[in-house]
């Protein structure tokens, strides 16, 4: 007979932290948010540290390399979507990695010989008045000089005047090689007055400009997660099938940690690719696997060799595989058990690989309940999709902005990688759906409005770090009603155009 457990599973939401004693130091702006990914000794620690414990799904409609670069920026890891060709994928990552915040691509450029015609329409399209003359009109030409809206009166000129004769000429220009900081940069802007900054390299060709207005943007960003070379940190997803040639490419573009992208982590084609990875790659390259739920899954993964495994089946907002196969576990559950299982594996080998709550993650509060059950990061999908930086389009529906957010396992993403078995080809039926979801603005503005309430929460459990949570949390299941009482309730909501009767 089947074995039946006895608990049923429970979610997030069925759960409310009791405060602790508050102390006076234990302050919002005194929460640290650090955090391991990969797995280590006892006394060591991990090769690499999150500065905050958020990590960006990998799915198409999530994480490009765009929102890569931003999380990234703020602390936080993306791993780049493996249902994609390994060719475009390495691209994206080879991006991050060469990404050097302030320096920017030009995006208006023209030849010395186009004319102010030519300048009037490319500034109505891009918006921007700083144009660069290259001999070859791209954004990577030899540098002829730069033209701005201060070379010629819009209200007073010959439309067909060429470009050359009014823009500051090469010989004119400061600029500076690329082997400069941003802090180096800046101080050239302020010394020699500058609006923008040309970083040529040793051909004269174009790299990057720098502008005095981002100087302070960019200056903003402690947390900015960063490697030994001051590159940003970036994972990407592999998967069971074509690891061999994925991961050779995804190394060579520089990835700095890589995990391994399926519905189901209790597989034998999951040991078969981490022993292939540390084989060929030792402790060089980090390797993630899952998803699991369970102890069994837990220690699978851990003697297979991982430095990390993610936790969930069947509770990601796009997600129908418990409808579709009956297949999970409330995630509050799966994490709780699977932390136990690390902490005893932790106990017998002093080895701690950490682990990642994916997926079900609704309010803010749902982190720090992840964090409290002994989850290290969470990862996230529909939370990343909402902002700009998503790779997928925002729409305006009944008077309403929305992204579009599609499962990895819905038609449209058709990742058969991550939902098939062995070398099964098609996917036979769907297990994620495509959907809108409401449109929420800027990464840095939303990420910064769930770490105040994440610290806040932190500090009413007397916490002022992950550890110190896991430690001290006390935790409680609640009832429905419980979880009704919570929500305003018995009381009329104001309605925002209500106009006031005299
Ligand atoms: P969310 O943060 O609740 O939106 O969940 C995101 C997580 O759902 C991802 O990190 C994946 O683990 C999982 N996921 C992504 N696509 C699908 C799908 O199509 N079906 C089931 N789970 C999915």
């Amino acid at each position: 007979m089947a074995i039946i457990l006895q608990e049923s599973s429970k979610t997030f939401s069925e759960y409310l932290l009791l405060p602790n004693l508050t102390t006076k130091i234990c302050l919002p702006h005194n929460v640290n948010l650090r955090t391991p990914i990969s797995k280590f000794k006892k006394g060591e620690s991990s090769s690499i540290t999150l500065n905050i414990p958020f990590s960006s799904a990998i799915m198409q409609s999530v994480s490009d390399h765009n929102l890569a670069i931003t999380l990234a920026r703020q602390g936080g890891i993306s791993f780049i979507y493996q249902s994609q060709s390994i060719e475009s994928q390495a691209k994206m990552v080879r991006k991050v990695k060469n990404f050097k915040a302030g320096f920017v691509r030009s995006d208006s450029n023209l030849k010395p010989n186009s004319t102010l015609q030519d300048v009037k329409i490319l500034t109505q399209k891009t918006g921007h008045t700083t144009i660069a003359i290259t001999d070859n009109g791209t954004a990577t030409g030899k540098l002829s000089g730069i033209l701005t809206s201060r070379d010629f009166r819009m209200d007073n000129c010959d439309w067909d005047t060429s470009v050359s004769e009014v823009m500051t000429p090469f010989k004119d220009l400061i600029y500076s090689r690329n082997n400069i900081t941003l802090q180096e940069a800046n101080e050239l802007i302020w010394k020699h007055k500058l609006n923008s900054l040309p970083i040529l390299d040793k051909d004269g060709n174009l790299l990057y400009l720098v502008f005095r207005k981002d100087f302070n943007e960019h200056m903003q960003n402690p947390n900015e997660l960063i490697d030994t070379e001051k590159r940003l940190i970036v994972g990407a997803g592999i998967n069971t099938r074509d690891f061999k040639e994925r991961v050779p490419a995804l190394v060579e573009a520089g990835v700095d940690i890589i995990c391994i992208d399926s519905s189901d982590g209790f597989s034998e084609w999951q040991k078969d690719t981490i022993v292939y990875v540390k084989k060929n790659y030792g402790d060089t390259l980090l390797i993630g696997a899952g998803n699991v739920v369970d102890k069994e899954g837990f220690d699978y993964l851990a003697n297979a060799g991982t430095d990390f495994i993610k936790v969930g089946i069947g509770g990601g907002s796009i997600c129908i595989t418990r409808e579709q196969k009956g297949i999970g576990r409330g995630q509050a559950s799966a994490v709780i058990d699977v932390a136990n299982a690390r902490n005893e594996y932790f106990k017998k080998t002093s080895e701690y690989i950490p682990i990642c709550s994916d997926g079900g993650i609704v309010h803010d509060y749902h982190i720090v309940l992840a964090l409290a059950m002994g989850a290290d990061f969470v990862m996230m999908g529909r939370y990343f999709a909402r902002f700009d930086e998503s790779p997928s389009k925002r729409l305006r529906i009944q008077g309403s902005y929305v992204k579009e957010y599609w499962g990895e396992g819905s038609e449209r993403a058709l990742n058969i990688e991550r939902y098939s078995f062995g070398s099964e080809e098609n996917l036979s039926f769907e297990e994620g759906v495509d959907v809108y979801i409401p449109y929420a603005g800027k990464l840095k503005d939303n990420l910064h409005l769930s770490l105040s309430k994440i610290k806040s929460t932190m500090c009413n459990c007397g916490a002022a770090n992950i550890k110190e949570l896991q430690k001290k949390a006390r935790i409680t299941p609640v009832s429905y009603t419980t979880i009704r009482e919570g929500a305003a309730h018995d009381v009329t909501l104001k309605e925002k155009d209500i106009t006031p009767v005299s």
